[in-house]
């Protein structure tokens, strides 16, 4: 990656016109939009945002009036309902609050037990583009690319996480740092099938309500000689050379599809329990989404909210049936973020679905009702072809890097920010930008502080100010790995990792 002309120091302090550099990006998206190409990751159209609707209240799969139901079967699902309705209230209640919501105590404890997965990947590596908010469009040169479809192939090739789909896990960089999460379902084993199969359904049922026209299964996440697979995307984004953040645009009738489909208690279960360890694993970029997106939403009122608690801003619905893509990397998506991929369907996953991270040299078993939280922005991922008959589908939560850019600016975009700032704003800005990514990688939280309960990553004088030196030992310890007297030498990972 040294080599790749596109990948510079983390700080380099270059002279150049931010201002006229920022005009002319903005000039080459618009024209790239305007003759049909993407303009920049987000290729669907933005409307701007409307004062917000009765979102649809989630219906129940069986509901406490259902008469098939004995009273005690009534009384329990009545107990549940209000407590699903408590926890909405509260919900709305955090989302008022300008502070990020902390762990729980039980998604803390659930966080430190997750189990490392180390990778021979160091963070600093991560491609990115110049001014550090979005990935980059080179595609990663790999030497296994070509097998992509292989998957015993690049099972004997790569390392390869056979995951079981019952524990979380944490995959480790290097230097330990957290780069990305396997994140079991919280009902273990199959006591989580009946929500995968509700989950299939309403997918299955949204691809039959919506319509496509034929080229819409055919897009650079899709393979180009396979039949493809449509997508559906709802939230908000920002992009394209256009002037301001909006939801983006959908039919009236697919518009009723995703409703339906988004409002599914199955649906709500799969996209959301990944949120907790999200917050956990990684709690500092968990931060900045959430505070980002609060800040959207709170200037702009219409933007819509998919889940409760979501720190993302959108959510593209892999309609399958056959949902498996290329490498790819989503280059439009935050640079120092995380992604959340849920795999839904039925189908083998010793065969296929697999998860390949190009990038850390990894393929991953990823069963169906399970979700990875990677990030997709810089690292090359796609999927292994599953077989002929099974259906896979997926749910990826996700924000555009130009959200965070967006806001940074003052919620402008980068030509209205450059026409009214001055000199000193400029030279700021440039300043930022260089640092930005310095910043960014201390945004990867490293998971022996989880374990010790310093989940958001405080540095070592913080806690000494409040905490006796027995306490931070750890931390001390992490700070030892990897330093200058640290001449060990590192053990070989094994080829095969069983994961539980
Ligand atoms: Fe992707």
């Amino acid at each position: 990656m040294e080599d790749n002309p596109d990948f510079g120091p983390p700080i380099v302090c270059q002279h150049f016109d931010l201002q006229a550099g920022l005009i002319r990006e903005n000039a080459e998206r618009i024209a790239r939009e305007d003759q049909g190409l993407h303009p920049d990751e987000d290729e669907h159209e933005l409307e701007l945002p409307t004062p917000p609707s009765n979102s649809p209240t989630p219906t129940s799969i069986l509901t406490a009036s259902s008469p098939t139901l004995s009273r005690v079967q009534k009384k329990k699902l009545k107990k549940r309902e209000h407590e699903h309705k408590k926890r909405q209230a509260d919900a709305r209640l955090a989302d008022d609050d300008p502070l990020p919501p902390t762990p729980t105590p039980s998604v803390l404890a659930k966080a430190a037990a997750a189990s490392p997965l180390h990778v021979p990947f160091s963070a600093t590596d991560f491609r990115s583009s110049k001014p550090r908010w979005t990935g980059l469009q080179t595609p990663l040169e790999h030497p296994l690319l070509a097998y992509a479809r292989d998957v015993e192939f690049l099972k004997s090739h790569m390392q390869y996480a056979d995951w079981a789909g019952e524990k979380t896990h944490a995959i480790l960089d290097s230097t330990g740092h957290i780069i990305g999460s396997l994140i079991a379902p919280p009902l273990p084993g199959k006591a989580w099938t009946p929500v995968n199969d509700d989950a299939t359904a309403a997918m299955r049922l949204a691809r039959e309500e919506m319509s496509f026209p034929a080229d819409a299964c055919h897009h650079r996440r899709a393979y180009d000689d396979e039949q493809g697979f449509p997508a559906a995307i709802d939230g908000f984004g920002f992009g394209g050379g256009r002037t301001d953040v909006g939801n983006f645009k959908m039919s009236a009738r697919h518009r009723r599809a995703m409703d339906k489909l988004i409002a599914r208690p199955s649906i709500r279960r799969t996209a959301t329990y990944g949120y907790g360890p999200f917050q956990a694993l990684c709690y500092p970029i968990h931060s900045q989404y959430y505070r980002t997106t609060r800040e959207l939403r709170k200037k702009h009122p219409g933007l819509r909210r998919l889940f409760p608690r979501s720190p993302f801003a959108a959510l593209t619905a892999n309609l399958g049936p056959h949902s498996v893509s290329p490498p790819h990397a989503d280059h439009g998506n935050a640079t120092d973020g995380m992604c959340l991929i849920s795999a839904l369907g039925h189908f083998d996953p010793d065969k296929g679905g697999h998860l390949v991270l190009w990038d850390y040299n990894l393929i991953i078993r990823f069963p169906p009702g399970c979700s990875i939280l990677i990030p997709s922005t810089v690292v090359t991922h796609s999927n292994t072809p599953i077989q002929a008959g099974e259906e896979r589908f997926s749910l990826i939560q996700y924000s555009a890097g130009g959200l965070f850019r967006w806001a940074a600016n003052g919620f402008k975009s980068d030509v209205a920010w450059a026409a009214t700032a001055s000199e000193e704003d400029v030279a700021a800005r440039e300043q930022a930008r260089q640092a930005r990514w310095a910043t960014a990688l201390k945004k990867f939280s490293l998971l022996k502080d989880v374990k010790m309960g310093n989940y958001a990553g405080r540095v070592r004088a913080e806690l000494w100010a409040e905490a006796e030196a027995g306490d931070i030992s750890d931390l001390t310890d992490v700070e030892n790995e990897g330093g200058d007297g640290d001449d060990e030498e590192e053990e070989p990972l094994p080829k095969k990792i069983r994961c539980a």
